[in-house]
């Protein structure tokens, strides 16, 4: 029965391990089977505690006779130790303590036994977040401006379920509506309303950040994630660089001379040295559609060049001027020009996007390819524009090929949006003799590239190419755009999930210290049951059979009732098991020749029990069974 109390107790503990282990960050919606897989695992708890308790509980009734043999106690600590398992007041009992202090232990692991398995056990099992990380191939969002190319607006491209479609980034112009005539093309008209409503969005938003869908994340992460992935796609990008130094060798429009200290301008911007002409250069006939009058101009529709960006703007240095410095007549500190040029450029961008609850985050990589339209102008020495840019041959007419054009109008279309918000002039009057206060002739001021007091930032070389990128990325806030596609991309997913979490290091710290006392106990028990020769227990029957002994009855006398409270000074009367009438004394009063019987008696009249002794009846008892 130990043997098998302990193995049971083992299978327990195991079952409830693989239980909770089951469990563990097993997705379960149902509040019920919650409950029930709860209390299941508090119900193996419990069995644990049985068959552990049940096992020491054992070992406990074998060793108690022991130490009733060993020692005279007095009937209160017998009485003790025989209510030991529901009873602590043992504990308090120093006659127990100093006499069997093993036995007293091995009760206190039985107290102790229950705490651990029913109540620090079901511990090891927690409700709480768990974060899964999974790595998966599925659809996102991405760019691809060659659909613009390859798309003819007179045949729609339809959108879901077909009641809308496709939506260009331009309008287009054409020669014959109808597509018949020999040599009729389509040619670029201006930014389409998607377009210039998508870039006034985020121009005016200030964001840092691009405009994105308000599901923008969980499309991109398959339902309510927080995802991270890479991508990349050809899209117009503006190169910019800083040209101060030598600004008129490159061409530039203007020079310093214009810029605050010496001129009026904090801020200059010309944009449009070169742009595609609107309208182009043609008589039209009346009506919409820009149809020509009689054979088209042969550069109707060519983009003959894209427009570098010329920005000028002035950096308060903060530095207070020295006395004797030219500007100190009108100005208090020290202004810093600045030049830059930026070029509109087929850029290869590589997007990491980072959707991560309640933000996001986009770490973009540019690498420039060529200039969209690799032509230059030609200055004359009295800075005028010389004829048309050169060479001739990169222009890019809608009469050749038709995708190639298509592609370069639309990013022309991209980059005109942008230019229409940086074009213009900020002109700060000088602070002396006062008041100063700027001049705004730019949209400039209304976009997050100037700071509150509409000075242009400090590092606009940077922001206005970030701008820009953010500009081109606030596309994908209008999936419906043609150039807006699918592709299947390698996304990170971080879920949180509620789940059970089961940290069985937990459960084995309850477990471990009961598992291995108990085996001590049971190797402790066994040792025993192998002194004894026997085994044995503390039902009734056996104190009904340990107390017939005259002298308990002379003891005893007035209190056979077992009434409550029993005399003291009965209570404090030693006893010890032993051997009671043995050597033919009139113990038994039959007058036997013989061992005599056991049962507890005074110190002096009790002999120990020894190991195969037949006491009385017991040899007798022996043979009938075995008959
Ligand atoms: C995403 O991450 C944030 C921050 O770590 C967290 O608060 C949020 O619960 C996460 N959302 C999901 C759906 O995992
Ligand atoms: C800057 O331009 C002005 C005319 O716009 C001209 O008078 C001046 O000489 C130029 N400065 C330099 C350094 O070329
Ligand atoms: C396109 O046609 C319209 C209507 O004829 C005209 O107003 C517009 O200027 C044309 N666009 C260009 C770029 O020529
Ligand atoms: C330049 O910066 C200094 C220091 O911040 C400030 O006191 C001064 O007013 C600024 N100049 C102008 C014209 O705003
Ligand atoms: C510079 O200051 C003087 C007097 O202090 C004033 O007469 C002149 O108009 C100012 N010039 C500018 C450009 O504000
Ligand atoms: C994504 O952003 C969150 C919060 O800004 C950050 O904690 C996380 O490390 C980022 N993940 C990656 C892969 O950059
Ligand atoms: C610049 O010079 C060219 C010829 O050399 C002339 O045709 C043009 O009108 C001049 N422009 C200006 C603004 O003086």
């Amino acid at each position: 029965m130990i043997g098998f109390s302990f193995l049971m107790g083992t299978i327990f503990a195991l079952s409830q391990h693989f239980l909770y282990r089951w469990l563990h960050h097993n997705l379960m919606e149902d509040e019920k089977d919650k409950f029930r897989v709860v209390l299941a695992g508090r119900a193996l708890a419990y069995l644990a505690k049985v068959a552990f308790g049940g096992c020491v509980i054992l070992v406990f009734r074998q060793r108690i006779w022991r130490t009733f043999r060993e020692h005279a106690l007095s009937v209160l600590t017998i009485d003790q130790f025989f209510g030991a398992t529901e009873d602590p007041s043992l504990f308090m009992n120093t006659e127990a303590l100093y006499t069997a202090p093993v036995l007293v232990m091995i009760a206190a692991v039985i107290w102790i036994i229950p705490l651990a398995t029913i109540i620090f056990s079901p511990g090891a099992l927690t409700f709480g977040n768990f974060v899964e990380l999974k790595s998966a191939s599925q659809q996102v969002p991405t760019m691809d401006f060659t659909a613009e190319g390859l798309t003819d607006w007179r045949y729609p491209v339809p959108v879901g379920n077909g009641s809308t479609s496709k939506r260009s980034l331009m309008y287009y112009n054409t020669t014959d509506v109808q597509a018949k005539t020999p040599g009729w093309f389509d040619y670029y008209d201006q930014p389409s309303a998607e377009l210039k409503r998508i870039a006034l969005l985020m121009a005016y938003s200030t964001n840092e950040y691009p405009n994105v869908k308000a599901t923008g994340r969980q499309d991109a992460c398959g339902g309510n994630a927080n995802c991270t992935y890479e991508q990349s796609f050809v899209a117009p990008g503006y190169q910019c660089e800083e040209v101060t130094d030598r600004a008129l060798d490159l061409g530039a429009p203007f020079n310093t001379s214009v810029l605050v200290p010496n001129g009026r301008n904090l801020y200059h911007a010309e944009v449009d040295h070169g742009a595609y002409l609107q309208p182009q250069n043609a008589v039209f006939e009346d009506g919409p559609g820009g149809i020509p009058i009689g054979e088209p101009p042969e550069d109707l529709g060519v983009f003959k060049s894209e427009p570098y960006l010329w920005i000028g703007y002035a950096v308060n240095s903060t530095v207070r001027l020295a006395s004797d410095d030219p500007f100190i007549r009108n100005w208090t500190h020290r202004y810093v020009p600045h030049i830059v040029r930026c070029t509109h450029m087929e850029t290869k961008y590589t997007v990491t996007w980072n959707w991560t609850e309640p933000l996001f985050h986009t770490t973009v990589q540019r690498e420039y390819l060529n200039p969209i339209v690799n032509t230059e102008l030609t200055r004359l020495g009295n800075g005028s524009i010389s004829g048309d840019p050169q060479p001739s041959s990169n222009y890019i007419s809608p009469r050749d090929d038709v995708a190639r054009y298509k592609r370069v109008a639309s990013y022309h279309a991209v980059g005109s949006m942008f230019r229409q918000f940086i074009r213009g002039t900020v002109d700060l009057v000088a602070p002396l003799p006062g008041p100063s206060y700027a001049l705004v002739y730019s949209d400039i001021t209304k976009t997050r590239l100037v700071q509150p007091n509409v000075h242009p930032k400090e590092n606009l070389t940077k922001e206005l190419e970030s701008f820009y990128t953010d500009l081109v990325l606030s596309i994908f806030s209008t999936p419906d755009m043609l150039v807006i596609s699918n592709e299947t991309s390698v996304v990170n997913r971080t879920l949180i999930h509620s789940s059970f979490i089961y940290v069985p290091i937990r459960l084995w710290q309850c477990y471990a210290p009961v598992i291995f006392v108990t085996l001590l106990i049971l190797l402790f028990g066994a040792l025993t049951i192998w002194e004894d020769g026997t085994t044995f227990s503390v039902g009734f029957s056996r104190i009904l059979v340990t107390t017939r002994n005259t002298t308990l009855d002379h003891i005893s006398r007035g209190a056979c009732l077992g009434n409550d409270p029993f005399p003291v000074e009965l209570m404090h009367t030693q006893l010890r098991f032993g051997a009671v009438g043995g050597g033919g004394s009139a113990g038994d009063g039959l007058g036997h020749q013989g061992p005599g019987h056991c049962a507890f008696g005074v110190d002096s009249e009790v002999a120990p029990i020894e190991r195969g002794v037949p006491y009385a009846g017991l040899r007798q008892r022996t043979k009938k069974s075995e008959a």
